[in-house]
């Protein structure tokens, strides 16, 4: 994950914008609020990889 975003300037509001992105999808899909927040918990663990680096 840091490999690949290495460089791309991406900012902490970008960031935040894909995990609203991906909330939007677990809710159109339906699942369930535990899930929702395993996903999140998932993905915003990859911050440190992936902002300003
Ligand atoms: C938790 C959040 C994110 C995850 C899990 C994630 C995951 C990934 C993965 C798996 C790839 C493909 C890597 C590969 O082809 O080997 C990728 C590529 C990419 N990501 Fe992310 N990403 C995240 C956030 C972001 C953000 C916030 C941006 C920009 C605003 C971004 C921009 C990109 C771009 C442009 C590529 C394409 C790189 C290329 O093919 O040249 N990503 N990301």
């Amino acid at each position: 994950m840091l490999a690949t975003h290495k460089g791309m300037n991406i900012d902490g509001d970008e960031f935040i914008a894909v995990l609203d992105d991906a909330l939007e999808a677990l809710e159109k899909n339906n699942i369930g609020q535990r899930e929702k927040e395993e996903v999140l918990y998932v993905l915003y663990s990859m911050k440190s990889e992936i902002v300003l680096v």
